[in-house]
């Protein structure tokens, strides 16, 4: 089973009781990464990434507070350590963080989430970064016919590769030009789901099925295994942080703990 869920950080503004609840519940290695991020969104988005990973952790497998079993590998891919069957992957990007999880460790699983706004990538960033594309990405990109629909095939090429490089899990070590998508399909609208895209890895066509969606203005693309089927708009969760921080009120952290943690968070901008 697929689970997708996301937060919308733009809509979450933590009142002082949410905070403390928040801030007493996480484990502190994990709260000092999050409070690590200068600014207050970027803050959020890690915050959100927990309280989804804790959620996805209890629909799945009914077990609570599996962020106090978090490791990360040596990439920085994090894993529950007493849930090995939950694999999950998490992406973080404008209003969003998102989570897409499954309930079988051999599911490869990557998500990346972009927001569809041209500030964020200006062209001159798409020239000079699709100069890494493949040929067959670089022929798609060029038969855009306005500069709206150059981005979004960026963002297409974009989302897939990091879905895919997040689901295998090794960052950046392989050239982005030996990972080639066949993109089948020139647009697709918000109501619909892309999934025939296809993936050749130095020219090897990849057993691996990529699920594009339009949410909001922003682009979701998952990574996972052909035999998944049900990845669809319909299986989308939206999580309401703060309902989430009042219902898990179970508090790991000292009240001086607290107090420094919510003093920090506080002073972001
Ligand atoms: C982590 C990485 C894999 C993605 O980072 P990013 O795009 O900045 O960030 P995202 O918001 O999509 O994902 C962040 C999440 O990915 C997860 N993550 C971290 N390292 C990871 C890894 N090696 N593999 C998979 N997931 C990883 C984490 O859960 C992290 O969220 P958290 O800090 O809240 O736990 C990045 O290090 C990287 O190397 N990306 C490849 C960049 C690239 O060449 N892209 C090509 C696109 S054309």
């Amino acid at each position: 089973m697929a689970m997708i869920s996301l937060i919308n950080v733009n809509k979450w503004t933590p009142s002082s009781r949410t905070l403390r609840q928040f801030f007493g519940h996480f484990p502190s290695v994990e709260l000092a990464r999050c409070l690590k991020y200068k600014s207050k969104q970027a803050c959020l988005h890690r915050m959100a990434g927990l309280i989804l990973v804790e959620d996805a952790a209890k629909k799945l497998f009914d077990s609570s507070c599996a962020s106090h079993h978090l490791t990360r590998d040596g990439t920085g891919k994090p894993k529950v350590s007493s849930l090995p069957q939950f694999q999950f992957n998490l992406s973080h990007n404008g209003s969003f963080s998102v989570l897409l999880a499954f309930k079988d460790a051999s599911t490869p699983c990557g998500i990346d989430v972009m927001e569809l706004d041209s500030s964020s990538v200006p062209s001159p960033m798409i020239d000079s970064i699709s100069r890494k594309f493949s040929a067959v990405e670089n022929l798609y990109l060029n038969h855009a016919d306005s500069t709206e629909s150059r981005l979004f095939r960026f963002l297409r090429i974009w989302c897939l590769k990091e879905s895919y490089l997040k689901a295998i899990g090794i960052g950046l070590s392989i050239p982005l030009d030996s990972i080639s998508f066949q993109i089948n399909s020139a647009k697709f609208s918000s109501t619909e789901v892309e999934g025939d895209t296809r993936l050749f890895v130095n020219e090897v066509e990849q057993e691996l099925k990529f699920t594009e969606m339009v949410y909001e203005n922003h682009l979701l693309t998952a990574c996972s295994d052909l035999k998944v089927k049900t990845i669809d708009l319909n299986i989308l969760h939206v999580i309401d942080p703060s309902d989430f921080c009042e219902n898990y009120s179970v508090k790991y952290n000292s009240e001086a703990e607290i107090d420094e943690f919510v003093s920090n968070y506080m002073q972001k901008q």
